[in-house]
């Protein structure tokens, strides 16, 4: 079993990126800016656009983050939106979800400026990554076949078995394992919570994708000898043994599945440092225009 080290990827991608960003500084004689609206106070994603906006100062970005309380209109949102579309000091924008309930996600990913979406989710992104075209590639999945490339995994011909279907992991994830290309050319099953027989479906992976949410749902029983296992899951319980008062758990018990596979993720540090690597590297192709 070989771990595959989200800390020591993301910090020799992060270096590369740093170096990137100064050159851009001293041809443009601006950074880089990423743009995170965040709207509320759920713990995990105020934990998140701190991280985000923490890992663009380390490499040398321009980062705001613009918070407003729940209360806020979809109107209000979207005028903020088309003001920063138009704002040519902007490269990147992303609104952090969960929205709050009378805020429609897909009409606010639909207001943000494909050009300035470095999370990937506008439709003309999703469309062209379907088609294996320049785009920006949601930076979870983006992360996680970054990390695939650095260990050399040859996917080719893998069945890869990905848990979950959400617009943000699972979806694209499966898209781009199907596409040829390396890695990529898997034989892809998207699993999610109808999926009948769902263990045997991910007895048969040579890749799994674990997105699902859920506190060490893959469990050894379920895992093929020598598969390749991906733990995207960020479960946050609380606790009084750690600084931040909360502990990680991934969507893979890796205790018992370690063992049997040839390569793991472990949580933390492993796919979430990688997310964010995601991200960095759509904001200074959006910076640098290297897509649109
Ligand atoms: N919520 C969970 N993951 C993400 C992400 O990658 N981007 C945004 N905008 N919200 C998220």
């Amino acid at each position: 079993m070989q771990l595959l080290d989200g800390k020591l990827v993301s910090e020799k991608i992060k270096q590369d990126i740093a170096r990137e960003a100064e050159a851009f500084l001293r041809a443009n004689g601006r950074k880089p800016h990423l743009v995170a609206i965040l709207v509320g106070h759920d713990g995990g994603s105020e934990t998140y656009v701190a991280s985000k906006m923490r890992n663009c100062q380390q490499v040398g970005f321009d980062s705001t983050n613009i918070h407003y309380e729940d209360d806020i209109t979809q109107e209000a949102l979207i005028n903020k939106i088309k003001e920063l579309n138009q704002d040519e000091t902007v490269d990147g924008l992303i609104v952090q979800l969960p929205l709050p309930k009378h805020i429609n996600p897909e009409e606010i990913t639909e207001a943000i400026d494909y050009r300035k979406d470095v999370d990937g989710f506008h439709p003309v992104n999703l469309g062209r990554m379907q088609r294996n075209l320049p785009c920006f590639i949601p930076a979870t999945p983006y992360g996680i076949m970054l990390m695939l490339d650095y260990y050399k995994i040859n996917t080719a011909g893998m069945n890869a078995v990905v848990v979950g279907r959400s617009n943000i992991v699972g979806s694209p994830m499966s898209i781009l394992l199907a596409r040829n290309a390396q890695p990529g050319n898997c034989t892809v099953t998207l699993t999610h919570s109808k999926t009948k027989n769902l263990k045997e479906e991910v007895l048969r992976a040579d890749l799994i994708i674990a997105a699902i949410g859920r506190k060490n749902f893959i469990t050894a029983d379920m895992v093929k000898e020598g598969a390749v296992i991906i733990d995207v899951g960020i479960n946050r319980e609380i606790s009084t043994l750690t600084k931040s008062g909360y502990k990680l758990f991934g969507d893979v018990d890796f205790d018992s599945v370690a063992s049997k596979s040839s390569f793991i993720t472990p949580v933390p540090g492993g796919v979430g440092l990688m997310t964010i690597v995601g991200l960095l590297k759509n904001t200074l192709a959006a910076a640098k225009k290297e897509i649109y």
